[in-house]
């Protein structure tokens, strides 16, 4: 049965963190694997999830299926962190999932069931999950331009001209915030004029949000998101609580759909309940439960709250250190969108020859398209990976 397979294409970023741990030079500096690190490289379990945990594992009392939703506290907690205190929640149903990704394809699935030759519009770059995830759920793929590698902002009137070529019924995939790879995110003038276009031609907006709280803050990271829900008929949302709740392993997530009224909603939830079915049955419980208790307690939440906010503006600092350290060495402004990109990644805008020197040459691992991961920048080595970068410049 198995001769007939080929081997799967390696995957680039497990290959980097191979490279990386074997890698014997002190001074090594890890910028390539996405998931948030303190100065001691460390990713820690946060402080509210740890107690919420130990309340999880003093009151619980049966592991029985909770059903294909998973647990509904978090789902409703969930949906309020993620459209806001005045979002319309007669039509915004949530259904857990196995981590952001879940959610991607739980949504995708729905999608597919609600148009079966759907066309979704993907930002060019984007993450490189987003691909296979869509495709494996039978969606045909498109995509629009995003970024300007030079100057390192968003190609926002391209973008326009390519999704004023959407057809109604299309899906365009907008990153909540904190654009991962490029750091480079849509204004709030932006979201505004996308949720005018996506209205005048019938297209279904679904915001894949991964980094809520990462980037200006959580309220402001989802303005975009909460702008679009207050004007269109209907709309989808991928989020996730691996980075801003630090429970990857836990798979924790979310799907949500907004729908034109609530019997609507109640239909597209079955439906897309029915694709969990199909796919995993029922989400792991351990981690939403963790993040439901720290959502509905309030003083774990503050706690949490103010945890997130120490992260965010850590990488905040080492955004600002980093530009001003690559501006010294290069004596130029080249580099200096990285302080006012958001976000846990910065896509630096090297060839991927600059990049394969920055490891052999100086032990600096980054993924081949230049994509840092912010929280990885060494506090006490800015300068001495500011130099590496620009040596290897032409
Ligand atoms: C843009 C984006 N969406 C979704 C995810 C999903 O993450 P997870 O499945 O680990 O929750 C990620 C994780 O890196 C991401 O960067």
């Amino acid at each position: 049965m198995f001769e007939n397979l080929q081997p799967a294409p390696a995957d680039k970023i497990i290959a980097l963190i191979g490279l990386y741990r074997a890698d014997p030079r002190p001074d090594k500096v890890d910028l390539g694997v996405g998931v948030y690190k303190d100065r001691d490289g460390k990713t820690p379990v946060m402080r509210a999830v740890r107690e919420a945990e130990k309340r999880l594992l003093q009151s619980q009392d049966t592991k029985t299926y909770l059903g294909l939703a998973g647990d509904t506290g978090f789902n409703a907690a969930m949906a309020w962190l993620t459209f806001g205190q005045a979002a319309d929640m007669t039509r915004i149903r949530a259904a857990q999932a196995p981590g952001g990704s879940g959610a991607l394809r739980l949504v995708a699935e729905l999608l597919k069931r609600t148009r079966s030759d759907a066309t979704i519009w993907l930002s060019d770059p984007t993450w490189p999950n987003h691909m296979p995830v869509m495709r494996g759920a039978g969606l045909q793929i498109r995509e629009y331009p995003y970024f300007d590698a030079a100057s390192g902002t968003v190609r926002f009137a391209d973008m326009l001209a390519a999704l004023s070529a959407a057809k109604s019924g299309d899906v365009v995939l907008l990153h909540g915030c904190c654009h991962n790879p490029t750091g480079a995110n849509l204004d709030t003038a932006q979201w505004a004029e996308i949720t005018d276009l996506v209205v005048e031609r019938g297209l279904l907006p679904f915001v894949d949000i991964a980094y809520q709280g990462f980037g200006e803050g959580l309220d402001a990271d989802a303005a975009g998101l909460r702008i679009m829900a207050a004007k269109v008929p209907e709309m989808v949302v991928a989020s996730s609580c691996s980075k801003n709740f630090a429970v990857y392993r836990d798979r924790v997530g979310a799907a949500m759909i907004l729908a034109k009224d609530g019997a609507q909603a109640d239909v597209a939830m079955g439906q897309m309940l029915s694709a969990a079915r199909a796919m995993y049955s029922m989400p792991p419980d351990h981690g939403a439960a963790a993040v439901r208790i720290v959502l509905e307690d309030a003083a774990l939440r503050a706690d949490w709250e103010a945890e997130l906010e120490e992260m965010r503006l850590r990488m905040l600092r080492l955004r600002v250190q980093f530009a001003e350290a690559l501006r010294r060495q290069s004596n130029s402004d080249r580099f200096d969108f990285v302080a006012s990109h958001r976000g846990m990644f910065s896509r630096l805008g090297l060839s991927e020859a600059q990049v394969e020197r920055l490891r052999a040459e100086h032990g600096v691992y980054m993924v081949g398209d230049s994509r840092i991961n912010v929280a990885g920048l060494p506090e006490d080595g800015m300068e001495a990976l500011a130099k590496a970068i620009v040596s290897v410049l032409d």
